[in-house]
């Protein structure tokens, strides 16, 4: 079967990072083609997957947009949806894995008869969207995708809550490849002195930088902690978040934390950072859709605790393989880290059977045979009734 791979992104977040794991067996019967250029261009181009940039300016659709806007943007998208349409009749398959990609790959599907498959990284409330995005999101998935892949049980809730169609889904969680993420002790030594954390207690935070993934409720739970703990905050404001940036540092210098907070930026080497923490914190404060960096937090064997929403309550059991903490509460992920920091038996002892259960739960090839097995399953269709058989599929 060959796909063609829809994103929006030029920008690596978990979506595209989950993209590139899916996209990768398929080799040259693959291409991905992207609406944006940027680094995550580069990374597929690393991995040898097939890339395609189609647009080089960036469409203006925010996730609150609402109609006026949204429809002002669809003169930018024209000369996109011709691309795609030209390009989708190579293919058997359109695979759209974020919302603008569903709204060209939707009207692509019918313009060049293929089937559309819609993964779904979001969860569709009113929390993450405005009522136009939820209405456009849902409304296109229902009449034109075949199957809506949820990244959990969480978003898939949330999209049959906003409308969506139940039958057209399938729940498939991100799959890892846990090789990746064992990472020898040496190495680990190396990073801790490269950072100048040898012998703190180290909290690790891994996300972009924006307001939601919660950054400053880890440095206000840090100034909760005794002086050995030490945080790393590992990414960027992918999507223009500056202000955030901002007060990010406001807060540290007025809480006196500027010598047990390191920012570390975007980094492409998250295993070998994860690995020499001793704790990984999530502290979403709306619902986090999946939540790759908590799985990836226990593939390292390092504790993890994790905000109680979303999907990382599905992740995540208090107290068996992580912890889990009210959103937005920094006093009870202070508590937490001081936990860890007492109670380091214990805490490894979840974490060691956090390592093994996650890399059976989300390993990459069962995950990959699971998406594979849907894309070949009666359910693919073309909008309508026709069911495509891809042996026969050609231009
Ligand atoms: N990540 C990365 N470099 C960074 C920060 C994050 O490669 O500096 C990766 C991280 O390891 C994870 C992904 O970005 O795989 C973020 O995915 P997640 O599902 O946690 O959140 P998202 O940003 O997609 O909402
Ligand atoms: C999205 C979600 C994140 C999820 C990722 C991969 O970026 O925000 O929670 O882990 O997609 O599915």
């Amino acid at each position: 079967m060959k796909i063609l791979f829809l994103d929006q992104s030029g920008k690596p977040g978990g979506a595209e990072l989950c993209l590139m794991d899916i996209a990768k067996p398929y080799g040259d019967r693959a291409l991905v083609a992207l609406f944006a250029d940027g680094d995550f261009k580069t990374l597929l181009q690393q991995q040898q997957i097939p890339v395609e940039v189609l647009a080089t300016q960036p469409i203006n659709v925010q996730k609150q947009s609402n109609l006026l806007q949204a429809l002002f943007s669809f003169k930018q998208l024209f000369p996109l949806l011709i691309k795609v349409v030209k390009l989708a009749k190579k293919y058997d398959l359109i695979y759209a894995n974020t919302q603008k990609a569903l709204v060209i790959g939707a009207l692509a599907s019918v313009l060049a008869r293929r089937p559309l498959v819609y993964h779904l990284h979001d969860i569709l409330s009113s929390e993450h969207f405005s009522q136009t995005n939820l209405r456009v999101a849902v409304t296109l998935a229902n009449f034109f995708a075949s199957l809506v892949i949820a990244n959990s049980q969480a978003s898939q809730t949330a999209f049959v809550q906003a409308g969506g169609k139940p039958e057209l889904t399938a729940i498939v969680y991100n799959g890892f490849a846990s090789n990746n993420y064992q990472i020898p002790e040496d190495e680990i030594k190396q990073t801790q002195k490269d950072l100048d954390i040898q012998g703190k207690f180290v909290v690790g935070h891994f996300s972009r930088l924006a307001p939601w993934k919660g950054q400053h409720i880890l440095i206000a739970a840090l100034a909760q902690c005794p002086p050995q703990v030490t945080a790393i905050l590992v990414g960027d404001a992918l999507f223009g978040e500056q202000d955030y940036v901002q007060a990010l540092h406001q807060q540290v210098a007025k809480l006196g934390l500027e010598n047990r907070v390191k920012f570390l930026g975007f980094r492409s080497d998250i295993p070998q950072l994860m690995a020499a923490c001793n704790l990984v914190t999530h502290t979403s404060t709306a619902p986090e859709p999946f939540g790759r960096v908590i799985v990836e937090a226990m593939l390292c064997g390092t504790p993890v605790v994790a905000a109680k929403a979303g999907g990382a309550v599905e992740l995540v059991e208090h107290g068996v393989n992580g912890f889990l903490i009210t959103p937005g509460e920094p006093q009870e992920l202070a508590k937490v880290i001081n936990t860890a920091l007492q109670e380091i038996e214990i805490t490894a002892t979840i974490a060691d059977y956090a390592r093994n259960i996650a890399s059976q739960r989300f390993d990459i090839a069962t995950i990959n045979q699971e998406i594979a097995q849907l894309l070949c399953s009666g359910k693919i269709k073309l909008s309508g009734t026709e069911v495509v058989d891809f042996e026969d599929a050609q231009d």
